[in-house]
């Protein structure tokens, strides 16, 4: 606490991120949900031609040459299409732009357990929210964001942290229950569950859908996330990016960007390795006891037997092995391990054999 602190940085409650390792520490690292294989080898290649004279300029504003690949991929125009550091920009971005803020203003909807970044953006941004209760089974209670109430609303599908999926009936339920407020899909996750609200758009011109290369392209360290929506939706972020910061995207991460969208093969590829991965060690924790919701993430949500998740948390990180504990109400039995290599995974089932001392089962 600082005495020049105003008041809303002595009151914010900031996210806080999963544990990144120290430089040198050997971790297995399951707890922020980045893809464990690497980018396409074109990244590589892209990264060659980086021309060093060009870096004292500075980068195109709008990520042009990006938007112009993912309007090709996606299917939709360039004028469709937002770039940010990040979808967490993205999101920052789309919350300044469509909630409205201050008392009076109609609460922001979202799920009770999701995304912990909304309530942080909706306090940063004086955004009244309403969380909405997940069901018991944890899935989204669509009736209670159809009843016509809200300023808008904000979900992750599928959600995190419990990975589940809600069907795309089920968004269009919503989208039509909320004619006049923007509704946010965030969609980090899509190309694990191969399920995108992006048909909707030519239906519906309050639907926004946010994506991201930090999961399904294995570039989390490059920070690129972006949105989908109506022109006059990309317009209003626009205005937000420029009374913020006119170069979100460096001309290093939009290079790099506008050839990783393209790698089709090799995402799916990867993508298909993972699930696989998932479902094989869901199984296994299955059949040690453990209550592992059905993902369709490229991550678990799974509630170990014989020990607190708490206890397996701490004792994996003895370990060195990181998953991601959140000590919250409904979910402090759940542990959201992120879906590794099947080397990493076998370790990971192997230490919490150890742990548990066979009590599992
Ligand atoms: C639901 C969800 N949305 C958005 C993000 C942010 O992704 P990024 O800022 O890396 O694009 C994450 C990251 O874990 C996430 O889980």
């Amino acid at each position: 606490m600082s005495r020049f602190w105003n008041e809303k940085t002595r009151n914010i409650e900031p996210y806080v991120a999963g544990e990144q390792p120290k430089p040198g520490q050997k971790i297995i690292k399951l707890n922020t949900n980045e893809n464990p294989y690497p980018a396409s080898p074109k990244v590589r290649e892209v990264l060659d031609t980086v021309d060093i004279p060009k870096l004292a300029r500075y980068p195109e504003t709008s990520s042009l040459i990006v938007r112009e690949e993912l309007a090709k991929v996606l299917g939709v125009t360039p004028e469709q299409v937002f770039c940010g550091n990040g979808s967490d920009e993205v999101l920052a971005f789309s919350f300044q732009a469509f909630f409205e803020s201050g008392e009076g203003a109609a609460p922001l909807l979202v799920p009770d357990i999701s995304y912990s970044f909304y309530p942080v953006y909706a306090d940063l941004y004086s955004i009244p929210i309403r969380k909405i209760p997940l069901k018991d089974d944890f899935s989204i209670d669509v009736s209670a964001f159809c009843e016509g109430n809200g300023g808008g609303v904000a979900f992750a599908n599928p959600n995190a942290p419990t990975s589940l999926l809600l069907e795309l009936s089920d968004v269009e339920k919503i989208l039509q229950a909320n004619p006049d407020h923007v509704v946010l899909v965030d969609e980090a996750y899509a190309a694990f569950s191969g399920v995108t609200a992006r048909s909707l758009l030519p239906k519906y011109k309050n639907l926004l859908v946010t994506g991201t290369l930090s999961k399904s392209h294995s570039l989390a360290g490059l920070r690129l996330g972006f949105a989908v929506g109506d022109p006059e939706l990309i317009e209003g972020l626009t205005r937000i990016r420029d009374s913020f910061n006119s170069y979100p995207v460096d001309c290093i991460a939009q290079k790099v960007a506008a050839v990783a969208v393209s790698e089709d093969a090799w995402v799916m590829e990867n993508v298909r390795k993972i699930c696989a991965t998932r479902d094989r060690i869901a199984d296994e924790l299955r059949s040690r006891g453990w209550d592992v919701l059905p993902s369709k993430t490229n991550f678990l949500f799974a509630s170990p037997k014989a020990m607190t998740a708490e206890a397996i948390y701490t004792n994996l990180r003895g370990k060195g092995i990181l998953v991601r504990y959140f000590n919250k109400p409904r979910i402090s039995e759940y542990l959201r391990i992120t879906v590794g290599t099947d080397e990493e995974m076998d370790e990971l089932v192997k230490a919490i054999d150890q742990i548990t001392g066979g009590m599992d089962a």
